[in-house]
């Protein structure tokens, strides 16, 4: 494994592996049993959009395994300034040991991963984000025991999320059902993916969708750089709410995952969300752990 760029990349055996570790440092972590092993390693973190989890979670999972994070802001660098990314990745890549970026085009990361030398991480891009995903599985992992026999299902936005857990869902063994109204539907590229899986459906039903679910997960109506379009969402969305009508469907038993920050009475009411709250930040939680595990796959000697 050279990069993290989107789900669609990493194999079953990746995943799991990668998990593994994540589930081991974050027990050493509690144990403080030290593990620097990234002493030495340098990691720049490029936001051209807002972060707390992911710019928290990197930067203090790299200084717990014994490296150092640079936080560089796209206002600051060059490439705010449209200095193109083939120049920033090969330019990085002669100071730094890996690179974290979050940004709008998937394009740029693949960009970033063939003209640099170095690992690349998507920290979230429009299409994708891998370690929320990764994060959720951690998560879902931990709190049912294992994937096999559950339901997941997403209700909101074929977005960035929907599209990594689609993807991460099915990688791993799990049902899962989508249900996204007409017109924000999964991309192509997934749902081609997730075509050749027969336990995959994609409705306009959050009802149905979350039928017997094992795991409820939603998103924002309107993501970072959607803000204009938010009024418009907000009707588009009307219904795709995970709220006490959908939990009495699911399984009596069924979590609760958001990738947060949530809108609540939006996408999720204020009483599902603090009813499974301790889900919700666990999983807030495990970014930190799982991250740590990818940056230990594609950075240790
Ligand atoms: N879930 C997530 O990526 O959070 P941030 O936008 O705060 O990094
Ligand atoms: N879909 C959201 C996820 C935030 C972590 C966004 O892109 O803004």
């Amino acid at each position: 494994m050279k990069y993290l760029l989107k789900m669609l990349d990493l194999s079953t055996e990746e995943i799991i592996d990668i998990l593994n570790l994540a589930d081991q440092l974050k027990y050493e972590l509690k144990h403080n049993i030290p593990h620097n092993l990234l002493k030495g390693k340098t990691l720049g973190m490029i936001f051209q959009k807002a972060s707390t989890r992911t710019r928290v979670s990197f930067e203090t999972g790299m200084y717990q395994l014994g490296g150092y994070p640079l936080f560089l802001s796209s206002h600051d660098l060059q490439i705010g300034r449209g200095e193109p990314v083939q120049d920033t990745a090969r330019v990085l890549s002669r100071y730094l040991s890996g690179i974290m970026i979050r940004t709008f085009e998937q394009k740029e990361v693949e960009d970033l991963a063939e003209y640099g030398s170095i690992p690349i991480i998507n920290g979230l891009t429009d299409f994708s984000h891998p370690c929320q995903v990764l994060a959720d599985l951690m998560t879902i992992r931990e709190i049912k025991g294992s994937f096999d026999g559950l339901k997941m299902c997403f209700i909101g936005d074929g977005n960035n999320m929907a599209n990594s857990l689609i993807v991460g869902g099915l990688k791993v063994g799990m049902e899962v059902a989508a249900a996204c109204p007409d017109g924000y539907h999964p991309a192509k590229e997934v749902m081609d993916f997730a075509a050749d899986y027969d336990c995959f459906t994609l409705t306009d039903s959050p009802a149905e969708a979350a039928k017997n679910a094992d795991i409820l997960i939603t998103d924002v109506w309107a993501s970072m750089g959607q803000e204009s379009e938010a009024e418009k969402r907000r009707a588009a969305f009307k219904g795709y709410q995970i709220n006490d009508e959908i939990m009495a469907v699911a399984n009596p038993d069924a979590m609760v995952l958001h990738c947060l920050p949530a809108h609540r009475e939006e996408e999720i009411t204020t009483k599902v969300f603090e009813a499974h709250a301790n889900e919700i930040f666990e999983e807030a939680e495990n970014r930190l752990h799982a991250q740590k595990a990818v940056m230990v796959k594609l950075m240790a000697d």
